[in-house]
């Protein structure tokens, strides 16, 4: 007899009817590094505990410059959390971006829920592309997902900001409507390369309760989940499950052991896509008590992948079998068998289980003092140009306007190699943030009404080649750097400045009238330089944009861990490897 059951990509049922039932008692517990961000929600109401987890969600709207507030219609409100009951969507711009600081090199849980609930009383499911940084990460397609969708992925990030992007690709607009990032420990969930998708995470119980925060301190969510061909366990006895999985007690306190207790218990899958690389982490605990004749012993099976044998599940202790290679199914799907022993006198059992599909984001984001230069324009001269979200130069068919990059390959970050602010509305000085973009060949701040003196600093941008700052208030002399730079082949393009001091005239023999024509230029530049100063010091606080990147090349990604295969056990013996039939990479 085959027990089986197909997860088509488990459909997350944000089902909440019963939530409410369960009193949280949550007050005492620490929600360290998460964000929880509530989109839609306003700002003047935030933060919030929410009712159901005790967790605190607070508004995005300091985490995203654009997009619309909506509601979903209010006789959906009873079925979801209150988090879920606002959204954002964004009916402008190709690609807008949430930007959010996390800490480099820390394994994230990252969570997005998408619900429609006819916001806009179109009945019109969207379906739009999702990105991480300037990688795709899906197609959120929404079409009859009445419960809305969620998109939950464990993750490293390179960089101390992650930007998290919704791309139009038709005629509805994207929206979403939570993001929940939790840090988790660097050594769970490691993968060789590529960060995980969530395919599932199940524990075995007939209750329809879904456990998270605060029985799980990481907030991963356990969905219940049974079959009439199951047998049910239960435990009210304490399990020791305080150490590195610290999978909650309340998802290892219920079991599942094959109704036909000398048949073997199978649970199959679908992966997604078929061949993709799985990852598996099994949780068992012996939560009934067992006599002295009484055994339990089964080998793990999965046909061609791994055959892990003699499994005895520790009495009220958990044990993690996990896989630490790559696990590939065959084309119809996974086929996870717990098969009972001949000794054994009891037949399988388990706990919880875990299912991951491997993605990659290989693309290595636009040079990141680039990118903070280019931030700290944006905000300097307060530009709100709706493409200029995410990351400025990937990927290449969504680059911020008015901006030119050079690409080399998908290892090599691209650069940032012109600049065109032609008639942009640009007011006071020349920045002298501009000259960290160290790789600019071009730059173009024609028609602004940009005032102050034209600085030196520009000659020292070794990689231009034309500068135009005609039809502008500039004042004083050109500097000399420049004019000699000129001579050596740059394009400087000055006209339309009628209180710029020309070039000839400005370069006279004669000390007086030299020493008069450089003083005005030396306390405008003083005063220039002054007033910029304090002007940065003070846009910096007012403006939550992300400056925090080192202005150094991101350091090149090496995946997950260096583990070497088979030392890696975990917790003595209680960790078990799944030995791949896949070579190790
Ligand atoms: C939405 O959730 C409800 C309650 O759990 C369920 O009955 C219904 O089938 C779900 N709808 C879809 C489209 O999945
Ligand atoms: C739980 O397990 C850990 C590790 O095996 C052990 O050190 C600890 O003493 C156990 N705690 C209890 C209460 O049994
Ligand atoms: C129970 O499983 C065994 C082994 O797979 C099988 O031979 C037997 O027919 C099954 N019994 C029932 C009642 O299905
Ligand atoms: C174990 O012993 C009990 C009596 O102590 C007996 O009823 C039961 O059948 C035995 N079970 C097995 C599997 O031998
Ligand atoms: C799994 O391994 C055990 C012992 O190594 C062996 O007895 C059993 O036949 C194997 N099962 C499969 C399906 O390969
Ligand atoms: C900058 O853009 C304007 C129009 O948007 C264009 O006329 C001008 O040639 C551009 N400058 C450069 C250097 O390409
Ligand atoms: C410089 O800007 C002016 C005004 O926008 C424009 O007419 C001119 O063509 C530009 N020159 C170059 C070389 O881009
Ligand atoms: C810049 O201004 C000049 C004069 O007003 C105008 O002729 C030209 O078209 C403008 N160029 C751009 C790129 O806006
Ligand atoms: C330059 O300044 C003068 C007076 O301060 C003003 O009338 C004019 O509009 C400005 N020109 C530009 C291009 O901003």
């Amino acid at each position: 007899m085959v027990l089986s059951y197909v997860y088509y990509e488990m459909k997350c049922h944000l089902l909440l009817a019963m939530i409410g039932a369960f009193a949280v008692m949550v007050v005492a517990q620490k929600q360290e590094g998460f964000i929880s961000l509530d989109c839609g929600f306003p700002i003047e109401e935030s933060p919030y505990s929410d009712p159901s987890t005790g967790l605190t969600f607070t508004s995005d709207s300091t985490f995203i410059q654009t997009g619309k507030s909506a509601r979903i219609e209010k006789q959906l409100n009873q079925n979801f959390r209150k988090p879920y009951l606002t959204l954002r969507y964004f009916p402008e711009g190709k690609r807008n971006c949430y930007s959010l600081n996390v800490n480099r090199g820390t394994n994230y849980l990252i969570s997005l829920t998408f619900i429609y609930g006819n916001y806009d009383d179109l009945n019109v499911y969207p379906n739009f592309d999702l990105y991480l940084g300037p990688d795709k990460w899906r197609r959120i397609d929404m079409e009859g997902r009445s419960n809305g969708t969620k998109e939950e992925i464990i993750h490293i990030p390179r960089k101390n900001s992650l930007d998290i992007c919704l791309v139009r690709t038709g005629t509805t607009s994207p929206i979403i409507s939570a993001i929940e990032l939790r840090p988790l420990r660097n050594d769970t969930y490691v993968t060789h390369s590529g960060s995980l998708r969530r395919s599932f995470r199940v524990y075995l119980s007939n209750s329809e309760r879904e456990v998270r925060f605060a029985d799980d301190m990481y907030d991963r969510i356990w969905t219940p989940f049974f079959s009439s061909r199951f047998t049910q366990i239960t435990t009210n006895l304490n399990i020791n499950t305080s150490d590195t999985f610290e999978v909650p007690k309340a998802a290892l306190s219920s079991a599942a052991t094959p109704r036909n207790a000398s048949a073997p218990f199978i649970i199959s899958w679908k992966p997604i896509p078929s061949d993709a690389e799985v990852y598996l982490y099994l949780h068992f605990a012996e939560i009934q008590t067992l006599q002295a004749n009484e055994t339990r012993e089964f080998d793990i099976i999965m046909k061609g992948v791994f055959n892990q044998s003699g499994i005895t599940p520790p009495k009220l202790e958990r044990l993690t079998v996990f896989s630490a290679v790559p696990l590939q199914c065959d084309l119809d799907g996974c086929r996870l068998e717990l098969v009972r022993t001949p000794k054994s006198t009891l037949p399988p059992l388990i706990n919880a289980l875990e299912a991951y599909t491997i993605i990659e984001f290989p693309q290595l984001e636009t040079n990141s003092s680039d990118v903070v230069a280019i931030k700290n324009i944006k905000a300097t001269y307060r530009l709100s140009k709706i493409s200029w979200q995410g990351d400025p130069c990937l990927p290449q068919e969504l680059s911020w306007e008015n901006l030119g990059c050079s690409y080399a390959n998908i290892s090599t970050p691209p650069r940032i190699i012109s600049l065109n602010l032609s008639a942009s509305g640009l007011t006071g000085s020349i920045s002298p943030i501009l000259q960290n973009l160290a790789h600019i060949q071009e730059l173009d701040l024609s028609n602004n009404s940009l005032t102050g003196s034209v600085p030196k600093f520009l000659a020292n941008i070794k990689s231009l080649s034309l500068i135009n700052l005609s039809g502008n208030n500039l004042t004083g002399s050109v500097p000399q750097n420049l004019l000699d730079r000129e001579k050596e082949g740059l394009v400087l393009k000055l006209e339309g400045n009628p209180e710029l001091c020309k070039i000839s005239s400005c370069n006279p023999k004669d000390k007086k009238e030299l020493l008069v024509l450089v003083i005005a230029p030396i306390a405008s530049v003083l005063i220039a330089i002054v007033v910029v100063g304090l002007f940065l010091v003070f846009r910096k606080k007012k403006v939550p944009l992300d400056v925090h990147a080192p202005p150094s090349l991101p350091v090149a990604y090496v995946g997950h861990s260096k583990h070497s295969e088979p030392s890696f056990f975990l917790e003595k013996d209680k960790v078990y490897l799944f030995r791949g039939s896949r070579n190790d990479k």
